[in-house]
């Protein structure tokens, strides 16, 4: 399967929101693409678009996470592939590309938090090389 990766696009909103639906969030376009705006002026964010016969297929999104109190890497903040074209290395391919990206920055260390209950994905990140490193519970407040 040929596969080309290519930064994302505020044009590409329209594929990366139906992919998003996937993953179980309900953006609309036009808020999928603010967050496109606002990630590709960033220099501390990228995201990458996956296309098999110029159609998108897969999404991934990474951001440097600085701390005060510990050393910087890079996150992925968010990773889809279309469910018509897993297992097909589509997956591996983004994550490479992130790779790539964070030793560019300097950066020898990419982190992702997976909910529980994903364990395909919790495999996947095994297979590419990641370890578990710690679970967490995530806290909220709501302000308005
Ligand atoms: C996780 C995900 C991005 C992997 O993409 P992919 O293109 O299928 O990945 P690859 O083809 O590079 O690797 C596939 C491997 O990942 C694991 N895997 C991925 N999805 C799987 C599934 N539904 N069931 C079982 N194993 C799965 C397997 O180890 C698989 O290896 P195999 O093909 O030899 O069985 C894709 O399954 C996906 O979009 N899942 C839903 C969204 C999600 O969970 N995203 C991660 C959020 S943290």
């Amino acid at each position: 399967m040929e596969i080309q990766v290519r930064q994302m696009t505020d044009n590409d909103a329209p594929a990366v929101q139906k992919l998003s639906e996937q993953l179980g969030y309900v953006l609309s376009i036009s808020e999928i693409k603010n967050n496109i705006r606002e990630t590709i002026s960033s220099k501390d964010h990228i995201a990458f678009v996956a296309l098999h016969d110029r159609k998108i297929v897969g999404w991934i999104h990474a951001f440097k996470a600085l701390f005060l109190g510990s050393i910087s890497f890079i996150e992925i903040g968010g990773l889809v592939v279309d469910e018509n074209c897993r297992s097909k290395g589509i997956g591996k391919k983004l994550i490479d590309r992130i790779k790539e990206w964070s030793l560019e920055k300097g950066i020898n260390q990419v982190r992702v938090r997976s909910q529980v209950k994903r364990k395909e994905a919790h495999q996947f990140y095994l297979n590419n090389g990641f370890v578990e490193i710690k679970e967490q519970k995530v806290f909220q407040i709501m302000l308005w």
